[in-house]
């Protein structure tokens, strides 16, 4: 059984691009695979990532996650199998380090459990995966008071903290310095290697892609035109997208 499989995906027609944004696509992703999707600005990579956790209105095709199809029933279960970075950090600004990583466990709490606070393991928890963030010292500092890194990895131990298969992480590097990229994407690759946990990210970089990733997929219009190994990925980028 994969843990991943979309079977003809389609979202509604959009007027202003003639198409849907998501058309027909088909992908199996196994259990510790670590892919990259690749694309051109609006080719529907972010609606892609979105639609693995129920965000995405979808008037065609089957997403299972574990066996498990995706319904309205079977979201909140499927949700909690999944962490995600969200393109832009998707932070509360006013909030603390720690405060924004225990936002991530709020899925697994009802509305009353909130109006109590956090239990006590919840916030050892969360300062354990800040700490192995390397920010052990911003836990309780002001997320808009953090670096663009900083910030990456305060959203890396949200999306941690419920303990996910799979992490979907949609431009982590973007607006990084050289720097807090390469790290950025080495937690992601130990995350990997070390956690088993299997990783879709959408990067732009395609030096970066083929460091670290082991399959692209590369979207155009909303369409998959290549899905394969990461080898000449330049090349197979330039080809599939007539560049
Ligand atoms: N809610 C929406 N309603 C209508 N069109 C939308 C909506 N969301 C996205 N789109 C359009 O769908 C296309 C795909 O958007 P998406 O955000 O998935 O692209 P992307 O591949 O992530 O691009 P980028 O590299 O710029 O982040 C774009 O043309 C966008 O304008
Ligand atoms: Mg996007």
């Amino acid at each position: 059984m994969k843990l991943i499989e979309c079977h003809n995906l389609e979202t509604a027609y959009a007027t202003s691009l003639n198409r849907p944004i998501l058309n027909d696509i088909n992908l199996d992703i196994d259990q510790g695979e670590f892919v990259v999707l690749l694309g051109l600005n609006g080719a529907g990579k972010s609606t892609l990532l979105r639609s693995l956790v129920g965000l995405v209105p979808l008037v065609k095709g089957e997403i299972h996650i574990h066996g498990l199809e995706m319904t309205p029933q079977t979201l909140p279960k499927i949700r909690r199998e999944i962490g995600m970075l969200f393109q832009g950090g998707g932070l509360i600004r006013q909030l603390s380090a720690i405060e924004n990583v225990l936002c991530g466990r709020l899925g697994m709490r009802t509305t009353a459990q909130t109006w109590l606070g956090f239990p006590k393991r919840d916030c050892i928890l969360a300062q354990e995966l800040l700490g192995q963030l390397g920010l052990r010292d911003k836990i309780y500092q002001k997320t808009s008071q953090l670096s663009g890194g900083q910030q990456q990895r305060v959203a890396i131990a949200r999306a941690l903290i419920q303990s996910p298969q799979i992490l979907l992480a949609d431009e982590p590097i973007t607006g990084l310095d050289v720097v807090a990229s390469q790290q950025v994407m080495q937690i992601l690759s130990e995350l990997n290697t070390q956690q088993g946990l299997t990783i879709i990210t959408v990067l732009h970089d395609l030096g970066i892609a083929a460091e670290y990733a082991q399959r692209a997929i590369v979207l155009d219009a909303g369409r998959v035109v290549y899905d394969g190994k990461c080898d000449n990925l330049q090349e197979q980028f330039s080809q599939v997208l007539s560049l």
